[in-house]
Order: C-alpha cells, then structure tokens, then sequence
C-alpha cells in the first residue's frame, strides 16, 4: 500500500493506490442513502456495499440467511446482529474493498457498530468518516410511497424527483422495476421507530468518536451529492 495517501481528487479520477477509505452512511429509511452511495462509490472507487441490498439477494435466492431475514424485514424489524455482522465481514474480506468500503445500511446497532471496528483494526484500517442523512419522518414515508426499485441491481427511482429514461425499467441494466414490500407506510413507520430506537445511538456513538457529519437530506439530489462530497473533501484528508 502506498505511503502517501491519494488525495480525494486523484481517487476520484482512477489513478493507484491509495490509503484505504473506509465510510459509513446513516440515516434513517428513505433519506437518499443508497442514491447517494452509488454516486460516491462510482467517483471514489470504492465498492458500494448496502446490508438491505444484500439481504433482499439472498431472499431472492432463497438461501438460508435470506429466508430467515425475511421474517425481520418484512414486518420492518432489524435481522439479528449475528446473521447482519457475518454476511458483512464475508463482504468486506473480498479482495475488492482491500483499498476501501462505502457501507450502506450497515452498522444499525452499536453492537454492529463494534463489531465494524474490530474487522477494521485487525486490517490495520480505521473509519475515516460517518455520514448521517437527516431526513423529518413525514418526507421519508412519503420517498417510500414512492419508490421504485430495480429488481436486480438495486437502483432507486421516484418518478417525480429521478424518473427512469423508460418508465418501469431500470436505466442501468434494463431490470424490471418494482415496489418493495417494506414500503408499504405501516412498515415505513415501524422502521421509522426502529432507527429511532436502535439506530440513533450509533449516530451518537460517531458523534462522540468525533466522526460524524451531518447532511441535510431533505434538499435535491445533486445538492446533497455536492454536500456531501464538500464534506468527504473536508474531513478525510
Ligand atoms: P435497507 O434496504 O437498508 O432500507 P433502509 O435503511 O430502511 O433504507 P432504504 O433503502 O429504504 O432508503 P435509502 O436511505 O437507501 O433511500 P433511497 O436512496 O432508496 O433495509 C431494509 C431492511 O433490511 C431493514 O428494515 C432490516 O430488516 C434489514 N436490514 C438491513 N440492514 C440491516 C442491518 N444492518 N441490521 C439489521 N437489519 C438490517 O431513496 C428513497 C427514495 O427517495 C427513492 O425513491 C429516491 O429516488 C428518493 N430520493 C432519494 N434522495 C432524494 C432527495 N434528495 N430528494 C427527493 N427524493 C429523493
Ligand atoms: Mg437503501
């Protein structure tokens, strides 16, 4: 690994190796965290690794795991850290997040959040940055309501704010788009509560390590993106 870290910038554009960057989004269900991560893993070249994404392709292969998670998921509760923190530490031991990982989802509880910072310091490696979108509840229930998603890779639409080119299917590989079962608003608000109670005090828990930013959500798209990037610009190097 090289000494002397890439500047963002030089990331951004392709070029060597770097130090490995390593970030977490937060932010409650429907504030923009898996729009936001594309754009960020595609500039930085870092993969893009979302816990939900995950989970909803083992449910779709039926594996073990993703038939237990569906039980959580689909009634909007958390699946347990064992099962959340094995599939990830799989994830990030790939060959292809050795320069860096973009977490999405993922850490959800403190004990997700420890357990991150365990896999990271056994790779010499350390959090650099945590995002939190903040997003009021009442506009998050009204994204889910309006969401659609690829079917197979993943990719979020709303026909308003980001419509696809051709309406219901998927911009990026053409795949089928869809509803998900968990945005239906009466498990929109259980998720709501969830994060509230599980999910807030891994955002106090960065806030006290002295690495979370906070970004406002609630504005377009590519305003959030520039935000975003003016704080990855700021705090990592
Ligand atoms: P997961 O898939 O992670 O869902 P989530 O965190 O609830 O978040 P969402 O994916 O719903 O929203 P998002 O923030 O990605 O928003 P998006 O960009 O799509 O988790 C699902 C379930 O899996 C959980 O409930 C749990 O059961 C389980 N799970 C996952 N991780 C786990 C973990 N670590 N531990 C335990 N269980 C776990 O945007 C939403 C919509 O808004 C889109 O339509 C988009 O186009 C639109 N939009 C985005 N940005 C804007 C903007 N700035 N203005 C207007 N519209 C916008
Ligand atoms: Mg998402």
């Amino acid at each position: 690994m090289a000494d002397s870290p890439l500047s963002l910038s030089e990331r951004a554009g392709g070029e060597g190796d770097g130090k490995p960057l390593d970030l977490v989004l937060l932010g409650p269900a429907g504030a923009g965290k898996g729009t936001q991560s594309r754009r960020i893993a595609d500039k930085y070249h870092v993969p893009h690794v979302a816990s939900g994404d995950l989970l909803r392709m083992h449910r779709d292969r039926k594996t073990e795991l993703g038939l237990s998670a569906m039980r959580y998921m689909d009634r909007g509760a958390l699946v347990p850290d064992d099962l959340v923190i094995s599939m990830i530490v799989d994830r990030m031991r790939q060959p292809d997040a050795n320069h860096g990982i973009l977490l999405d989802g993922f850490p959800r509880t403190v004990a997700q959040a420890t357990a991150l910072d365990g896999e990271l310091e056994a790779e010499g490696r350390e959090l650099k940055l945590a995002l939190y979108l903040e997003v009021p509840f009442d506009v998050l229930v009204q994204r889910a309501a309006g969401r659609w998603t690829c079917r197979t890779c993943q990719t979020t639409y709303n026909y308003d704010v980001n419509p696809p080119r051709r309406p219901g299917i998927c911009d990026v590989d053409a795949g089928e788009l869809y509803q998900r079962e968990d945005d239906r608003p009466e498990v929109v608000s259980e998720r709501i509560r969830v994060y509230l109670e599980d999910t807030v005090p891994v955002v106090d828990y960065y806030r006290e390590r002295g690495i979370l930013r906070e970004v406002d959500g609630t504005q377009d798209i590519e305003t959030v993106a520039a935000e975003i990037e003016r704080q990855l610009e700021a705090a990592v190097w």
